[in-house]
């Protein structure tokens, strides 16, 4: 599998209602970051479903090289220039 398109270079800060679905885009190429705007459908990627655990703001991935996705773990500090 290739590498996901790098769809932003920072978290996106969201604020999530408990029980809320989301789908979190793992190609890189919605427009709409963090989230599916299926983009993805001629892609190798799929979004991968998130629900909500409690009402609190998470910090989902834009850059998709978070190894915690689909919520940030600091590796968009690692991408190149
Ligand atoms: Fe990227 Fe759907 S647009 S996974």
């Amino acid at each position: 599998m290739s590498d996901p398109a790098i769809g932003g270079r920072t978290p996106a800060a969201v604020e999530v209602t408990a029980g809320e679905e989301l789908w979190w885009c793992a190609c890189g190429l919605s427009s709409s970051q963090p989230f599916c705007d299926g983009t993805h459908e001629d892609t190798e990627f799929s979004p991968v479903q998130y629900i909500a655990p409690e009402t609190k703001r998470v910090f989902f991935c834009t850059c998709k090289r978070s190894k915690n996705a689909p919520l940030c773990d600091g590796s968009h500090k690692e991408l190149p220039l």
